[in-house]
Formats: structure tokens, sequence, C-alpha cells
């Protein structure tokens, strides 16, 4: 990776399941040209498989993005990397970090991080299979195998595949017992494995997830590490974004005027509206209502306008709320 790409990765928007769907991407496109955007983790098999392929891989105007995949056989990841450098995707991201029932029984996701030859052999031959940047996302650990010792021995272990790109969720997953939401907030964050395995690993470009809760603690935190990796903050705040190449990225003060932003997305809701379900096309701008105090008002009134197809009616909702 060279110095270029290194800024690349300063601010990121995390993978979330059902939120950084192509629509939330187009949509954080309109608000920030330089945020690293994350798709959704996609299986392996769903990716070669599906008849939605097309859909999962589209990737106008989006980058700087990577594609997360989920899975763990080999020949199968070969043809994701195939498939993600031929759409023009800068990077496939390997997922070492859902704790969920369905990811454990399919084994991967964070249950990978017990097997750490495993994953070498599937990053070697990721690497080796086309010319895409691979990465993963990992923990810190799991279950009972969470010391220092343990990270600081999968990160050597994995990073002798070449890969050098490594956004880490500062806390634990816990396999069993602890569904995947409360697996973000339960297992306690320590950024200090991060800040020490950056220490001793410090040609492998460490990106820090979890926990960040504003863009000034991530403007900070940013000093410390390759690059700061932001969640669920943008999924209640994606207005959040139009700051970030300003602040990130010294870019001029940014004069970016909401009511436009929203007016172009609208435009892109009215173009998508005769392939893609409104409820899909709306969600990245529904996590707006969450924090409100009459959110629930609110979000009553928008589906009643959604039944009844009424767009306009809704981009003033929207335009009201922010
Ligand atoms: C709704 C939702 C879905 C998520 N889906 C994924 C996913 O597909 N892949 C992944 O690696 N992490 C996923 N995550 C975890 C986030 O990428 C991130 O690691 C986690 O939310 C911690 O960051 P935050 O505190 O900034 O939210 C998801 C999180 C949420 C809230």
């Amino acid at each position: 990776m060279n110095i270029l790409d290194k800024e690349l990765r300063k601010f990121c928007v995390a993978p979330m399941m059902g939120y950084t769907t192509q629509h939330a991407r187009n949509l954080y496109r309109i608000l920030s040209k330089k945020a690293y955007l994350f798709s959704e983790m996609i299986t392996c098999k769903t990716l070669i498989h599906s008849k939605k392929t097309d859909y999962f891989l589209e990737n106008k105007n989006q980058n700087p993005v990577a594609l997360q995949v989920g899975g763990c056989d080999i020949e199968d990841l070969i043809k994701c990397c195939k498939l993600a450098a031929k759409h023009k995707f800068n990077e496939i991201n390997l997922n070492l970090g859902c704790p969920s029932k369905a990811v454990q029984n399919g084994k991967f996701g964070a249950c990978l991080m017990k097997n750490k030859d495993l994953v070498l052999d599937c990053l070697k031959s990721m690497k080796d299979s086309a010319d895409i940047e691979v990465s993963f996302k990992c923990r810190l650990g799991v279950d009972s195998f969470d010391s220092y010792d343990f990270f600081s021995d999968f990160i050597g272990t994995t990073t002798s595949s070449g890969v050098n790109i490594v956004y880490v969720h500062a806390r634990k997953a816990i396999l069993k017992g602890l569904n995947p939401k409360k697996n973000r907030s339960v297992p306690p964050l320590n950024y200090k494995y991060v800040s020490k395995i950056k220490k001793d690993f410090p040609q492998i470009n460490f990106i820090l997830n979890g926990g960040i809760k504003n863009l000034e603690e991530a403007k900070t935190l940013s000093n410390s590490f390759d690059g700061v990796m932001i969640g669920r903050l943008i999924q209640t705040d994606p207005f959040c974004l139009s700051n970030v190449d300003n602040m990130f990225f010294d870019h001029q003060k940014n004069t970016i005027n909401l009511n436009n932003i929203v007016s172009e997305y609208f435009l892109y809701i009215k173009k998508q509206l005769k392939n893609e379900s409104i409820y899909k096309l709306l969600s990245p701008l529904m996590g707006v209502f969450f924090a409100k105090p009459f959110g629930k008002k609110i979000k009553s009134e928008i589906h009643n306008a959604i039944k009844d197809n009424k767009i306009d009616q809704l981009e003033k909702f929207i335009l009201n709320s922010i």
C-alpha cells in the first residue's frame, strides 16, 4: 500500500448488514467524497450463487469502497476476489468479527479467530487471486481467548500472508449466550490492545473501530491509528458525514446544503423506485428519527406516506427533521 492509499482509510464507514446497502452508500457518497465505504457483509455462497449478484456488486461512483465477504472456503473466496476486482472495488475484506449463530454454523466470522492457520491460508489465496487489496476485520479475541498474547499471535500469523490492512473492533466476541447486538456493547472496549498492537506491528495499518461517539472523538483517535471506522453513529446520524471531508481530509470548509443533499438523494430514490422497495430506499435516512423525542409519531406519519406512495411528502418530512 503506498502513502496515498494510506490516507484513503483515515475515515471509514463500518460494514453494517441491512444498512450499508448500495443505496446507503449512494447517500453517503453524496455527503462525503472521501469517506471510505464498506458493503454490508455478503456470504461468499450468496455472492457466487445468488440471482442478485449484480445487485450486490453494483458500484456506480462509490469508490473508495470495500466489499466485505463472509466465508472460509478457499475456492469461494478466490471467486469473490475476482468478482470484487472486476467490479472495481478498492478492496475485499474478510469478516472475522461476526458472532451470529448463523455465521458460526457456517464456520466463518468471529469463530475463525480460533483457527489462525485456516485464516492464513484463506488470506494468502485471496492475495494471490486477483489484483485487489485484501484486508480483514476482526475482534480482539473470542470467548476465553482474550489475552493480548492471543491477539498478537493471531495478528502475527495472519499478517504473514502479506495482508497489511486490519480493522479492529476493539472488544472480544462472545460466541455463546450473547446475540450480535449485545456483542456490540457488553464485552468492554479495549483500545489499549489496539495501541499496543500498532507499536508491535508498525508496518501493519490498523484501523480502530468500536464505540466512537462523535466526529471530534474520531478525529482525535485518528491521530493515534491508521484510521478510524464508525458504525452506529452513521446509522443514527448519516448527515454527520457532510463534515468528514473538511475535518479529516483538509478540504475547504464545506458549503454543503443538507436540503440539496436530501433533494439529490430523493432524485436517486425516484429513479430506483421501479426496481426497489421504497422501504429499502428510505432505510439509510430512517435512523435520523431514532434519537428524536417524537421519533415514533414521525415514523408512523412516514409509514402512512409510504403506503400512499407520497414521495414528495416524504421528502418534506425528512427535510423538516434534519
Ligand atoms: C446493524 C449492524 C449491522 C452490522 N453488520 C456488520 C457486518 O455486516 N459486518 C461487520 O464486520 N460488522 C458489522 N457490524 C459491526 C460494525 O461494523 C461495527 O464493528 C460495530 O458496530 C462497532 O462499531 P460502532 O461502535 O462504531 O458501531 C454491524 C453493526 C450493526 C449496528
